[in-house]
Formats: structure tokens, C-alpha cells, sequence
């Protein structure tokens, strides 16, 4: 038989849906760390695996404008006018963060009507699509009312520019006022083992307005895998080098936590890191996680977190171990980014 990859036809995943109408694989890919955040990248190598991606079936791939200053879409622009992806695959991009041209100067939050649109069409750009199939607000502005924003994202709808309107780290009572204006399809929230602010009020809301919950960094971003275990060999500028929870002492401690997760995962014959993607699975059927990596291997190994069933015993064992205050370190050291409030 002809290894063709081009005309495979991917394995079924299971489906699980973002809203009323955006059925996607239930783990789903996010492609950031192929242009920054955790050290160099190879661009050859990323279009290979982002293929893979799509041939081993998943059909969500998560991205925003700002992954690489515009360098991660145009990767997936790539991938989608490739043979044979067209049509298998569902992109969701982000807008709502300005990245001054000045790499020292900070980020700034902008909601405004006129950035939004700008940076929409950017996106379509560099996509080389028509339509975005679900398009977040990457921070919501405390100054701006979200009303106007989620009229702005309505309106991108009706023109068919956006298909799915989704926002990241609001809260309960946002996302509340924002679904009156237009349906919201998702929320993208950080939510894992040790991530866990979401699941008082947020989480909770979701399900009850039939929003889908798109946890990001899913796997604590590479610690949940057990196989980060010092900073040293992390390359000049990874993200985590100056993460609170990643600093030596409260990274010391917080590794003593992954000894449950290590006991769930050999009780199991799985890796931790599938252990963490099970339980985000098992928290609620509306909850996609988006794990993010440039090698096939983890790839494969992540996907493999939908065969593994966690019992109600291995849940709360990892629930109490990990419970939010035995966990050391912020999540972000940047205020403006944790947003969670907005
Ligand atoms: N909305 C937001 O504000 C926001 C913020 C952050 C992230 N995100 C989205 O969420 C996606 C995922 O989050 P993330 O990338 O921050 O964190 P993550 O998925 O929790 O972790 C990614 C890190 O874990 C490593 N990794 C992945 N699978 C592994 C495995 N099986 N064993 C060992 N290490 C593994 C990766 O290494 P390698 O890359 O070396 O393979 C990478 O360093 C991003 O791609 C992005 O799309 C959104």
C-alpha cells in the first residue's frame, strides 16, 4: 500500500462541542511554542508536525496574533493551503494584545472597535482564509464595557469575517454580560493540576451557558509531564526562567506535588502528562484542553490521554494533592496578563 499522508484519512477522535456548534477534537493542538515562549524553534520541523497534527485527527489548532508577532499564523496559513488539509482542520486566533515594536517596551490591552477589526483583518491575512473559525479576545480591557467589544465581534460575525466568538481569562460575571450580546462559543482560560482559580464560579458557568471551556496550558506548561525538573537546561528567554512557580524554591516544592500524579500515572501504566490531560477531560464534558509541543513523540503521547479512563478514586487523590494551596508561585508574574478578573 502507498504511504501517501496526503490522502490518509485521520482517525476519528472524540468530538466534544465549543458552544451550540463547534464540534472539535477533544484535545485539541495549540501551536505557540513554535514561535516562542519556550525557547528556539525550527520552521521545517513545525510545518512537519503541525501536518501530523492534522493526520493523527485533530481538528482544532489554537494560535493568536501575537505568538511570534504574526510568525505563528503565517505557519498555520501554511499548513492550511497544504494538500489535502483544507477543510479538516479549524483555526482559532486571537486579538486584543498591542506588542510595541520596542521588544522592551510592555504590552498593552486594546478592546477598541478600530483595533480589533485592524487586527482581524491582519489575521485573515495572514491565515489566507476568509473566515476565522473562532476568534478570541486574548485580555478583556477593565476599561472597556464588554458590550461594545462583543458588539464589535457580532458584527465580524454578520460580515462572515469570524465564524465563533470566544474570549480568554474573563469572569464569571463577564462572560455572563458578554453571552447577552452574542453567543459566546468558548472561553480560554489557563486550567490544570495546578491551575485550578477556574473551578469556583468559572468553570461552573460555562457548563450552564452552554460555553465550551478551552483550558490552556494544559499540562502546567511542560511541568505536569514530570519531565521538567530544573530550569537550568531552559533556553536564554523561555517564558518559564521568570515564572513564579517556576523559580528554584517554589519549583523544589512544587515538584514533591507530582509524586501523586506519578502514582496515578503507574497505576495506570500512562505518563503523568496524560494523567493531567485525563483529569482536565474528566472535570466536564465541555472542557478542551490544548495541549502545545514540537516533538511527534509528546504529540502522540498526549493524545493517548483520551484512552485513559481516571476513576473517581485516582480524581480525588489527584484533586487533594494538588489542591490550589499547596501549589507555590503565581501563575503570571506580570499582572496585566492574569486578567482573570476582567
Ligand atoms: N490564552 C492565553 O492567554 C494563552 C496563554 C498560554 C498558552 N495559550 C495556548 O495554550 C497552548 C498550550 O499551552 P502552553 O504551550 O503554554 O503549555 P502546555 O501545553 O501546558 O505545555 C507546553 C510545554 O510542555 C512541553 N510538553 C508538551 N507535551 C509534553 C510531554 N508529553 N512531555 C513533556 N513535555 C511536554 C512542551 O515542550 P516542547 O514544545 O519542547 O515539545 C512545552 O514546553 C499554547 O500553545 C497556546 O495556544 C493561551
Amino acid at each position: 500500500m502507498r504511504n501517501d499522508t496526503h490522502t490518509t484519512t485521520p482517525p476519528a477522535l472524540p468530538v466534544r462541542m465549543l458552544g451550540q456548534d463547534l464540534a472539535v477534537s477533544a484535545i485539541a493542538y495549540g501551536a505557540m511554542g513554535m514561535s516562542e515562549f519556550y525557547g528556539p524553534s525550527d520552521d521545517a520541523a513545525s510545518r512537519t508536525l503541525l501536518r501530523e497534527v492534522v493526520e493523527r485527527g485533530v481538528t482544532l489548532i489554537d494560535t493568536a496574533d501575537i505568538y511570534g508577532r504574526g510568525h505563528n499564523e503565517l505557519l498555520l496559513g501554511e499548513l492550511l493551503r497544504s494538500q489535502g488539509v483544507a477543510g479538516r482542520v479549524r483555526i482559532a486566533t486571537k486579538c486584543g494584545i498591542e506588542r510595541p515594536a520596542d521588544p522592551a517596551a510592555p504590552r498593552r490591552i486594546n478592546n477598541t472597535p478600530e483595533y480589533i477589526r485592524r487586527c482581524c483583518e491582519a489575521s485573515l491575512t495572514r491565515l489566507g482564509v476568509e473566515r476565522i473559525d473562532l476568534y478570541y479576545v486574548h485580555r478583556l480591557d477593565p476599561a472597556a464595557a464588554v458590550e461594545d467589544t462583543m458588539a464589535c465581534l457580532a458584527e465580524l460575525v454578520k460580515e462572515g469575517k469570524i465564524a465563533h466568538v470566544g474570549l480568554c481569562e474573563a469572569s464569571a460575571a463577564t462572560l455572563r454580560r458578554a453571552h447577552r450580546v452574542h453567543p459566546v462559543a468558548a472561553l480560554q482560560t489557563e486550567y490544570s493540576l495546578w491551575s485550578r482559580d477556574v473551578e469556583q464560579d468559572i468553570l461552573p458557568t460555562t457548563a450552564a451557558l452552554g460555553i465550551g471551556f478551552v483550558a490552556y496550558s494544559p499540562l502546567g506548561r511542560g511541568f505536569l509531564s514530570g519531565r521538567l525538573t530544573d530550569t537550568a537546561s531552559l533556553a536564554e528567554g523561555d517564558f518559564r526562567r521568570g515564572n513564579p512557580r517556576f523559580e528554584a524554591a517554589n519549583l523544589a516544592h512544587n515538584l514533591g506535588l507530582l509524586d501523586t500524579v506519578r502514582a496515578v500515572a503507574a497505576r495506570h501504566a500512562a505518563a503523568p502528562g496524560q494523567v493531567a490531560l485525563a483529569w482536565l477531560l474528566a472535570k466536564g464534558d465541555h472542557i478542551v484542553p490544548i495541549p502545545g509541543t514540537r516533538r511527534s513523540a509528546y504529540l502522540q503521547e498526549n493524545l493517548g490521554a483520551l484512552t485513559l479512563a481516571l476513576g473517581a478514586e485516582d480524581l480525588l487523590r489527584l484533586d487533594q494533592a494538588m489542591a490550589p494551596a499547596q501549589v507555590r508561585g503565581a501563575r503570571y508574574a506580570a499582572e496585566g496578563m492574569r486578567g482573570i478578573n476582567s
